[in-house]
């Protein structure tokens, strides 16, 4: 008898919990559907390339290749279209300069859709932070990158080049071609490693190797998620073999990250090494994290601390190595231009063998070309923001508060109404007479305002 009721009252609570999931999933359901047609509605009178019902523009976009779809999407569609990733996530996506300054002189928050995303990875760092905390940390970590601290790690970039043309000139006698990229990457990472968080000159050890191919894997499999709808979801997410991988690759860059912080507060528990770092006239910006206080006097907390350490740590080197592998990849294919800069840097250089600070300023050309690289590779392809108030664009349309934007800085980099022959490597595009007549939000590769 007492089992029947026990099975009884069992199968009820059953009963009870399946419904309430049910009201769950419904509720949750209807949500996402008012909100995909508020979405749509606000882009109605924006024409775009058509939709599937169920991938929206993901399926086309991982067959041909997100950036170079956009492009022949942007040449059918002036100014902007829509474009959905799945069905409930539907961006107005913008590549064009004047549509660019409506939201991006405004300061709009990122759209938490995509930037979310970096939470289990980055946390709440500089790159996701919005509101007074953003505020709080920014102005906390404006001195780290005073001049007068960024001057002297200029010998750390050329020692760092230099161990990487070293294992060149080695490789290059095999008279085989060979990626460099990786290699970029290491010396990317080693220099923010020294300068940055204050690593010895020891170079890269085993444990920053395994970091960077967990980045590596971060960065493809975000890039992913946000293309496949049925991902987007985290519960659903940390379930599938991806999403396990990506937990996988985090725990990896929290380790290194962990330990980068261990280090150097053990380091500060020794007398001298506290006085040494209390005589420094700037402090870099592991010192300023350490020793932050917030408003109310108290430390940054361990998660914080953290965030701001992963956040440089990823931002500092995938955006570098992206923008110098790409830059190379220029020089190689336009060796006229190669030579131009080689000679420029040998007349600067005169009989020394290495650069220094005030060399920059004098190196017009090779600005120029980098500057010409970073327009039609700019390493971050592609920026978001929700509007927290509507915006009515320079041809009537507009979009209400809540709107989702990507700007699709590859597209406007490539937009033929202000870059006459788009495809084309002209670094003059950069000279000082030709920059003057130029809309200032035409080339954006470190986006605009105050982000
Ligand atoms: C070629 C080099 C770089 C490029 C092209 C680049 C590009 C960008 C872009 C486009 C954003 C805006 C992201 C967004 O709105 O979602 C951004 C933000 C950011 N970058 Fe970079 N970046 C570069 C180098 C660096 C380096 C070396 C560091 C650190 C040492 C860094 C740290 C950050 C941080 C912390 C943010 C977030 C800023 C905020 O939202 O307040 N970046 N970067």
């Amino acid at each position: 008898m007492g089992s029947l009721m026990f099975s009884l009252s069992l199968s009820r609570l059953v009963l009870w919990a399946s419904g309430f999931i049910l009201v769950l999933v419904f509720l949750k359901l209807a949500h996402l559907l008012l909100r995909r047609q508020k979405l749509a509605r606000a882009m109605d009178s924006f024409p775009g390339p058509p939709t599937h019902w169920l991938f929206g523009h993901a399926l086309e976009i991982q067959q041909t290749g997100s950036l170079d779809k956009v492009v022949s999407w942007a040449h059918q569609f002036p100014y902007a279209h829509p474009l959905w990733f799945g069905q409930f996530i539907g961006f107005l996506n913008i590549y064009e300069p004047d549509y660019a300054k409506a939201v991006y002189s405004r300061g709009d928050p990122k759209a938490s859709d995509v930037y979310d995303f970096f939470l289990q990875w980055i946390g709440r760092g500089l790159l996701v932070l919005e509101g007074p905390k953003w505020f709080q940390h920014r102005k906390l970590l404006t001195p780290g990158f005073h001049y007068d601290v960024l001057k002297p790690y200029v010998a750390v970039f050329a020692e760092s080049t230099c161990a990487m043309l070293d294992k060149w000139e080695k490789k290059a006698c095999e008279d085989k071609s060979f990626d460099i990229f990786c290699d970029v990457g290491h010396m990317a990472l080693d220099t923010l490693m020294k300068c940055t968080f204050g690593k010895g000159n020891s170079g890269l050890g085993h444990r920053d190797n395994t970091y960077y191919r967990a980045v590596s894997d971060l960065t493809l499999l975000m890039q992913q998620r946000l293309e496949s709808f049925q991902y987007h979801n985290d519960f659903i997410y940390w379930l599938t073999p991806h999403g396990r991988r990506f937990l996988r690759a985090c725990q990896v860059a929290h380790d290194h990250t962990d330990q980068v912080i261990r280090e150097r507060k053990a380091a500060l528990q020794n007398e001298k090494e506290r006085e040494k770092i209390q005589k420094k006239r700037h402090l870099d910006f592991l010192d300023i994290l350490l020793g932050a206080l917030d408003e109310n006097g108290s430390k940054l907390s361990d998660a914080d601390l953290r965030a701001e350490v992963d956040t440089f740590m990823f931002e500092g080197h995938d955006t570098t190595t992206s923008g110098i592998s790409w830059f190379l990849y220029c020089m190689a294919l336009y060796p006229e231009h190669q030579n131009r800069c080689r000679e420029e840097i040998c007349e600067i250089l005169g009989d020394r063998d290495t650069i220094q600070w005030d060399d920059l300023g004098k190196m017009t050309y090779l600005t120029m070309c980098i500057k010409e690289s970073f327009r039609l590779y700019p390493p971050v392809p592609q920026v978001y923001r929700q509007l927290s108030k509507p915006v009515t664009f320079v041809d009537g349309r507009s979009l209400p508060e809540g709107s989702l934007i990507s700007l699709h800085i590859y597209a406007l980099h490539r937009n033929g109404t202000v870059w006459p022959d788009p495809e084309v490597f002209d670094p003059l595009r950069f000279s000082p007479e030709n920059v003057a007549g130029r809309h200032p939000f035409a080339f954006m590769p470190f986006s605009a305002g105050p982000r």
